[in-house]
């Protein structure tokens, strides 16, 4: 198997405009020198995410998602390294040049793939041709599965026997080992077997179509394991893929809303009730993956679960995953179903229209988490409302959408029955308390500044930007990012105002992430005219720190010499301020401490 080369992947930037790139999947609007667009990656309606065609770079203001074109393909069409180029080849008509010396991305990637479609083929061939397919044909017509919908979802069968699969790649060495890396076969005392023996299989596809794990179902309900899942592998892992996705997009004219569902069952007999924008979680709890995914997809996700206790603890989990993840345009609802029931025996008692009526009718998130919270407590005593209020702002503190954060509160003002200050007041108590006890939680945001940056402040070495979308920046961050910023794009700042390094010394006594921005500002006083890099040069043993600061040099602020020092100039005086609040409430906090703490020793006196 050939390898794409090393100098082809270094050439393809050359060969390539990142804008063209970009605008086959969003709408650009051109601003100054750079492209504009709402971030695909954390949506949002605001053009956060900027492509520069000089740079052949893109980046996200808000959540600081960056990178050139291979990585904007891998990230918006889902793909691994390889496919990207490939993509991006394709759409240039360029002709890739592959070297058979050089090392590949991961090799196995392309051949496990190739094999998980070729076992599929087996199983779907073993469902038409195996002496022993009349069972598995019965079952899946007794579950009321149509040719139609097998065919849809590439069912298959694994015979009884313990080596059909085996026989079948039995002279493939390579393929006989990749399927053992694949968990297809084990390897036990008497040698070795299939894993998926007596099932009707369930192909897990990619958002590509791809094959690449399965589930098996046992005929008979009292199989040790109801359902088998393929192991993790490189090309498969669960907490990524939802069964469903490529077959709802295949057969659904919108994606306006995806009902998340438990089994694969489920998903089937939903298509076969004419209900195709449904996906499953593969026997695991919804993750945080999932929903950037599902994201990506619809504007409405629906969690339909069973009625029973597991299903509202499964729901309650999903809900809190879900809160940081929330953002605008996209809502999340709740559908619970009767107990004993789930979205497959369901759609074959009622009608179409009744279930439809179900999805319709799905409560909103804010009304599960009050609903839930509330029926935690003894609601109608004072001491109940209390803890209602501490657990409600613990999760509503977890949103980062602001408008709908704010909503979430009035909410809570209506069903406590107090004023919305009142319920803001004793919020911000608490993401107070929340902050004293921990360094890392978010500190208070400045509700009134939308943050034009992104959060450059973990300035550690071992900083990896998240895919999630962004905790919400505090705005002390936010701001000392949008000084650097503006201070490596105009050193000047620093050399002709002589009071900021004092300033700065200031911030850092108190601060210690305001470091690396002294450093700056220290270089920058030096030397008259200093460029980029030789403001960067100190850093360049600190790996992390450099690359983030080189990111933030890449944002050019467009201003004018004396804009950016207005600029600078005000948004260090903010952070003074804020600097003082923080510590006015410590001191007031340990003022209130000693003043109650003597008066206690008084009533003792
Ligand atoms: P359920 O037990 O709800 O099964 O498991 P189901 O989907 O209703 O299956 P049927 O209708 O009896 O055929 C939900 C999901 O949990 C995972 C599977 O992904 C299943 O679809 N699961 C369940 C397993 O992985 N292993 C099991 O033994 C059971
Ligand atoms: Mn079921």
């Amino acid at each position: 198997m050939p390898y794409i080369s090393q100098s082809f992947i270094d050439d393809l930037p050359n060969q390539i405009d990142i804008v063209d790139l970009v605008s086959k999947r969003l709408s650009l609007k051109k601003t100054g020198s750079d492209y504009r667009a709402p971030c695909p990656f954390h949506g949002g309606k605001n053009r956060n995410f900027a492509i520069n065609s000089h740079k052949q770079f893109y980046h996200c203001f808000k959540c600081g998602a960056s990178g050139g074109a291979i990585s904007f393909v891998q990230k918006f069409d889902h793909l691994d390294f390889v496919e990207a180029i490939e993509v991006i080849a394709g759409e240039f008509g360029l002709k890739i040049e592959y070297d058979s010396n050089t090392k590949p991305v991961d090799p196995r990637l392309e051949r496990y793939r190739g094999l998980s479609q070729k076992v599929s083929a087996f199983y779907i061939q073993q469902l038409r041709n195996s002496p022993a397919k009349k069972k598995a044909v019965d079952y899946a017509h007794a579950r009321g599965i149509s040719g139609e919908i097998a065919k849809r979802f590439e069912l298959g069968f694994a015979t009884p026997s313990n080596n059909d699969l085996l026989l079948e790649f039995e002279k493939d060495e390579q393929g006989t080992s990749d399927l053992k890396s694949l968990g297809l076969l084990k390897t036990g005392q008497y040698g070795d077997y299939d894993f998926f023996r007596d099932r009707l299989m369930f192909p897990i596809h990619n958002t590509k179509g791809k094959v690449i794990a399965f589930g098996g179902r046992a005929f008979d309900n009292k199989a040790k394991a109801k359902y088998l899942n393929s192991s993790e592998s490189p090309i498969f892992s669960k907490s990524r893929e939802l069964y469903g996705l490529y077959q709802a997009r295949q057969h659904s004219r919108t994606m306006d809303y995806v009902l998340v569902v438990e089994g694969y069952m489920d998903v089937v007999a939903l298509h076969q009730a004419s209900f195709t924008k449904v996906v499953a979680t593969l026997g695991t709890a919804t993750t945080p993956e999932h929903l950037q995914i599902l994201a990506r997809t619809t504007n409405t996700i629906v969690f339909c679960f069973d009625g029973d206790n597991a299903g509202r603890a499964a729901a309650w989990k999903a809900l809190q995953i879900a809160l940081p993840v929330i953002k605008a345009g996209l809502v999340i609802k709740f559908l619970f179903l009767p107990d004993g029931e789930d979205p497959d025996t369901l759609v074959k008692k009622e009608s179409t229209k009744a279930f439809e009526m179900r999805i319709e009718k799905a409560h909103t998130l804010s009304k599960f988490l009050f609903d839930h919270v509330k029926a935690e407590v003894d609601f109608d005593t004072i001491e109940g409302k209390t803890l209602f209020l501490e657990k409600v702002s613990v999760l509503i503190n977890q949103v980062n959408y602001e408008i709908y954060q704010q909503q979430l509160i009035d909410g809570v003002a209506q069903v406590v029955g107090q004023s919305v200050d009142q319920v803001q007041t004793i919020f911000k108590q608490q993401v107070k308390q929340v902050q004293t006890t921990s360094f890392d939680a978010p500190l208070v945001t400045d509700h009134d500044h939308e943050p034009p940056m992104p959060d450059f402040s973990d300035f550690s070495d071992d900083y990896q930007p998240s895919n999630l979308a962004p905790q919400e920046n505090s705005s002390v961050k936010v701001l000392m990012s949008k000084m650097i910023n503006l201070l490596l794009n105009h050193p000047s700042i620093a050399y002709e105002n002589d009071t900021v390094e004092v300033r700065v010394r200031m911030l850092k006594k108190n601060d210690k992430k305001f470091e690396a921005l002294l450093d700056l500002v220290h270089s920058a006083e030096m030397v008259e005219g200093i460029s980029q890099e030789e403001l960067l040069k100190p850093f360049k043993s600190k790996t992390g720190v450099y690359n983030r600061l080189q990111q933030l040099c890449i944002l050019e602020p467009y201003l004018s010499e004396n804009e950016a020092k207005n600029e600078f100039l005000d948004a260090l005086l903010k952070v003074e301020g804020q600097q003082k609040k923080t510590q006015s409430l410590l001191i007031k906090d340990e003022k209130e401490y000693a003043k109650n703490l003597q008066a206690r020793r008084g009533k003792k006196d």
